[in-house]
């Protein structure tokens, strides 16, 4: 789906037309990779709009920013304000929200202190991202994620998404909506942009940060409202065929919000349907995220913006 745009992006502390928040091919991030950044969403409420877990999205901004010794200039409040800032300056709700910061122009030697820290945050609309009515059919990849001490996982570095490009491209290319990748040592890992959760006897799995997969925020969300609603949680490392024999699996992401998995390598999960602890945990994460259940665990930053319907692929 084709990037809509809006009409401001922040920019170092200034709100900028969209079509001017541009950088010089010879920036660093171009060659090297050298970014770290976020995915947020907004979501529209029964009045007004929400931003889903705005401080721990910045908090892991500004993580994976000091595991790359970039210092950013601005403390957690300021990017939180930045975010609300231009979410109201552009008046768009439900929307996705995407803060970066880069290595800019300065130096063409890998070394990246020489060159600047720019911090970007542009929002858009963005719908659905797991294709898939009622379930998507998935594969496991070819490719592994990243091993331990290589490209730290923890990190969300734009680099990591060279491999994700690679999990997702040969998804598709071979007619499955997503890929879920295994670690080097062939134990699940993650989806190319989502952690994977499994329902086996009644128990919720997940794999450990350990197993190479990021820290997410939808998955940390999952873990909370699974303890709130009383279901058994075990962070465990699986093996593939353990997500075959699962009486429910699902993605979990700020993109992918929670979403269901019909099979894995054509091979059915469960009978196909969507399961009902999955249906569980997706409709207090829903009712959360728009506003029709309780903010229990203080979730919600609101911003000024009446919502529009919500968006669709
Ligand atoms: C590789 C990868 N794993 C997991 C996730 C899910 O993380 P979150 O729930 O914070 O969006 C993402 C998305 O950000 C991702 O890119």
């Amino acid at each position: 789906m084709p990037i809509q745009s809006t009409e401001k992006i922040w920019r170092n502390g200034q709100l900028i037309p969209w079509e001017q928040a541009n950088i010089h091919v010879m920036s660093h991030v171009v060659h090297y990779g050298s970014s770290v950044f976020e995915g947020i969403r907004c979501y529209g409420q029964p009045t007004g709009a929400a931003v889903f877990r705005l401080p721990e999205h910045m908090q892991r901004l500004i993580d994976s920013a000091k595991i790359y010794r970039m210092t950013l200039p601005y403390s957690l409040d300021e990017l939180c304000a930045a975010v609300v800032d231009v979410i109201e300056a552009n008046g768009v709700a439900p929307c996705y929200i995407r803060p970066i910061a880069l290595r800019g122009y300065g130096e063409i030697g890998v070394n990246p202190v020489g060159s600047p820290i720019d911090v970007f945050i542009a929002n858009f609309p963005w719908g659905k991202y797991v294709a898939g009515h009622g379930g998507a059919d998935v594969c496991i990849s070819s490719w592994n994620r990243l091993a331990p001490n290589t490209m730290p996982a923890l990190a969300k570095a734009g680099a990591n998404y060279m491999n994700s490009q690679l999990i997702r491209m040969e998804a598709d290319i071979n007619g499955y909506a997503e890929g879920i990748a295994l670690d080097v040592n062939g134990l699940v890992s993650e989806g190319s942009g989502e952690n994977v959760f499994v329902v086996r006897n009644g128990v919720l799995y997940t794999p450990p940060l350990a197993n190479s997969a990021l820290s997410g925020i939808t998955r940390d969300s999952v873990l909370t409202i699974a303890r709130h609603l009383g279901l058994p949680v075990v962070e465990q490392s699986m093996p593939r065929e353990l997500l075959y024999i699962a009486d429910e699996v699902f993605f979990t992401g700020t993109a992918a919000e929670v979403s269901p998995i019909r099979s894995i390598d054509r091979i059915l999960i469960g009978d196909g349907s969507t399961g009902p602890v999955t249906k569980q945990v997706a409709d207090e994460f829903f009712g959360i995220a728009n506003g029709l259940r309780p903010d229990r665990f203080g979730w919600l930053t609101p911003v000024k913006v009446d919502a529009a319907e919500p968006v669709t692929a």
